[in-house]
């Protein structure tokens, strides 16, 4: 790592036969993985270098953890709040034949000051009611607090202390959550970042169903059709880790 982004290497279709080839089983109570996953899954692959040690933090299903381990990583951490998206992740990097130390935990709490060539995380980012995050249940995979920030915040404010020179952070989550702080985050810790995709698409349906909120509270533009899926990249030059004294 320590370079400019390379981009995905299975666009289209391509990519579409690679995620096929992965089995993947989610059980009741495990976030099934949709676009904004399978968005992330494709940046993994490619920043992912041989030998890397990687965490993939709100692992759920353990998709991220096991593309990564897929892709040739040395290590992959996986953590989740979650029991059953522990148990998840593991049997699946079991079912495709790598290795994955799944943990249940907060964020990198249960990593112990680890270094990572690379950190991943798709989190809960969806704007809700209340800035109360649920203790339990399905919403714990998308609730964010009132601006969608509540677990964003504190990974971009983690992440980059714990990267190996020349490492990387991949994050994805959607334009109402708000990326200039995002990346704004990432910068004040010394990361060169950017969005590095920006997939349109219609509202999903809890987006639908809070729009009117999200609109009170200037998240999207009443005229806006749809929403965008980013995907965010900051890495950490290695001379820019050794002045900081991360290196
Ligand atoms: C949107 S899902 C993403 C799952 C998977 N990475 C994917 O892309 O399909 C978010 C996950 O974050 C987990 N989560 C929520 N709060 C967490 C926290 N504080 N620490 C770790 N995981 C958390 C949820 O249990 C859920 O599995």
């Amino acid at each position: 790592m320590g370079r400019p982004s390379p981009g995905p290497r299975f666009p289209g279709r391509r990519l579409r036969e690679a995620v096929a080839a992965m089995r993947l089983a989610v059980p009741p109570g495990v976030f099934r993985p949709r676009s904004d996953s399978w968005l992330l899954a494709r940046w993994v692959r490619a920043e992912v270098r041989p030998g890397a040690a990687v965490a993939d933090v709100c692992t759920g299903s353990g998709l991220l953890a096991v593309t990564a381990a897929v892709a040739g990583a040395g290590t992959v951490a996986a953590v989740d709040v979650s029991r059953r998206a522990v148990v998840a992740a593991r049997v699946n990097a079991r079912l495709n034949g790598v290795r994955v130390r799944a943990l249940r935990g907060d964020l990198l709490e249960p990593l112990d000051g680890e270094p990572f060539d690379l950190i991943v995380s798709n989190p809960p980012y969806v704007p809700a009611a209340t800035d109360e995050l649920p203790a339990a249940g399905p919403a714990r995979a998308w609730d964010a607090g009132r601006d969608g920030r509540a677990l964003l915040d504190r990974i971009c404010s983690q992440a980059p202390a714990r990267l190996r020179p020349g490492g990387a952070v991949l994050l994805v989550h959607s334009n109402v959550a708000d990326a200039d702080r995002t990346l704004s985050l990432l910068r004040d810790r010394g990361l060169t970042a950017d969005v590095v995709e920006r997939a349109p698409g219609p509202l999903g349906p809890l987006l639908r169903e809070r729009r009117a909120a999200l609109e009170r509270r200037g998240l999207l533009n009443p005229a806006a059709a749809g929403e965008e899926l980013l995907v965010i990249r900051g890495w950490l030059p290695a001379a820019a880790s050794r002045r900081a004294g991360l290196g």
